[in-house]
């Protein structure tokens, strides 16, 4: 990739679906009576793998343009599979499911890519096991077998890690539990979940920190618009922060407060950002609006710890971004990263070091050292280990430095975000 020092993104955008909503109100609208729209469904491989994997269970799925609609079987309607699930790259996929599966009369199999067989389930198969449900893993990798006709019990769990996956599944398998399922986070994770029963009429109790479901909740079908993904858009809102000369207007993009700490994070370096949020939304409607970037120059920022899960998916920006700017940049607690589609604090690492930045690797997260602007830094080769992110935090990177990166598996964008180069083109300057 070839770019000249100084771009700078100019124009708007509006990001695609948000991947997260979109796992989860697509799940949701299998288990609900009744018919479901989702509009704006993201377009990207992982919400396909869950479509692809609902199918598999017997539900009618089809699509109109951007819209998804799912013919709803309610909570007992899903039929045996007769091939295994493929979750593809999709780890929410994988996990999500999980809980539903585990309330099933029948067992199935679940297999995913190379990547998504080296994360790790142990973090779900514990509190399903404790439910009562019977889950065999390799060795706490995929392929997993579910088996069926268990009997689920609801349970009170406190989350070791801060994964909204993990609580999600655990949730629900709560559906298809006798009793109450509680779960409790001392440190907020996504909350879309809790989100999404409301929208479709289930009845959880949301405390702070806790949140808890009865079994056999019916859910209606509905109509829904999904927010643009935050996630996304933070590969440009990082761009256009650090890229002095830039002017962006993102659109239409969730901005849920359990997913916008790399905003704070971007403030506290410095950053020309507003954010209009739409009128106030009502119960188990997703918060959203426009953000409005101005290009500077930023200075670096201690990242608390509390604050990492909720711009978890943004660390390789921000630390695109701190690389550029002036003085230290530290996140610590991010040890979540080595797990994801690739370590991504080693391919972090690499990559900056790579383009000559001045970066410490630490167990559980990273410390740079900024070059103040792109002169002190040089065109690399970076790689990407497959890991869709770190593609697109890499083309930020590239647009920061004199000359041409090497960027690997350019085409995984496709995971989350198919359309991020045709964007990218339009927008730079
Ligand atoms: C997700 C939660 C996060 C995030 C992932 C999507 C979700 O994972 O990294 O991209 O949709 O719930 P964890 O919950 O495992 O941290």
């Amino acid at each position: 990739m070839k770019s000249e020092l100084r771009a700078r993104l100019r124009g708007r955008f509006e990001p695609p679906g948000d991947k997260s909503i979109g796992h989860r109100l697509a799940l949701l609208s299998a288990l609900a009576e009744g018919r479901s729209r989702l509009e704006g469904f993201p377009p990207g491989q992982d919400c396909a793998s869950t479509l692809g994997v609902l199918r598999a269970l017997s539900v009618e799925t089809s699509r109109d343009e951007d819209a998804v609609e799912i013919e709803g079987r309610g909570l007992d309607g899903l039929e045996p599979p007769e091939t295994v699930l493929d979750c593809g790259n999709s780890g929410s996929t994988a996990r999500m499911v999980c809980g539903i599966l585990a309330g099933q009369p029948f067992t199935s199999r679940l297999v995913g890519d190379e990547s998504l067989s080296r994360r790790p389930l142990d973090r779900v198969v514990i509190p399903l096991t404790r439910m009562g449900a019977a889950i065999e893993t390799t060795q706490g990798f995929l392929p997993m077998t579910i088996t069926g006709g268990r009997r689920l019990r609801g349970i009170d769990y406190e989350l070791p890690i801060a994964s909204a996956q993990v609580k999600t599944a655990v949730l629900f398998a709560g559906l298809y539990a006798d009793g109450i399922t509680r779960v409790k986070e001392s440190v907020p994770s996504r909350n879309h979940t809790e989100l999404a029963l409301l929208a479709f009429g289930a009845s959880p109790i949301i405390r702070p920190g806790e949140i808890a479901i009865g079994g056999g909740s019916s859910l209606s079908p509905g109509r829904f618009k999904i927010p643009g993904d935050f996630s996304s858009a933070a590969f440009f809102i990082g761009a256009a922060a650090f890229l002095a000369g830039s002017e962006l207007v993102v659109d239409n993009v969730g901005l849920n407060p359990t997913r916008v700490a790399f905003l704070e994070a971007l403030q506290a370096m410095g950053a020309d950002i507003e954010v209009e949020a739409a009128p106030s939304p009502s119960s188990g409607a997703e918060p959203q609006g426009r953000v409005v970037v101005h290009g500077r120059k930023l200075q670096g920022a201690e990242i608390p710890r509390e604050k990492v899960p909720a711009l978890i998916d943004e660390l390789p920006i921000l630390a695109v971004v701190a690389a550029f700017a002036s003085g230290t940049t530290r996140v610590e607690g991010a040890s979540e990263l080595r797990v994801k589609e690739s370590d991504r604090l080693s391919a972090i690492v690499e990559g900056l070091r790579a383009l000559g930045a001045d970066v410490t690797e630490s167990e559980d997260g990273f410390e740079i050292r900024g070059a103040a602007g792109g002169r002190a830094l040089r065109p690399g080769r970076l790689r990407s280990f497959g890991d869709h992110r770190m593609v697109m935090a890499w083309a930020v990177a590239a647009l920061g430095v004199e000359g041409e990166c090497g960027i690997d598996h350019l085409d995984q964008v496709k995971i989350s975000y198919p359309g991020f180069w045709q964007t990218l083109d339009r927008l730079v300057c």
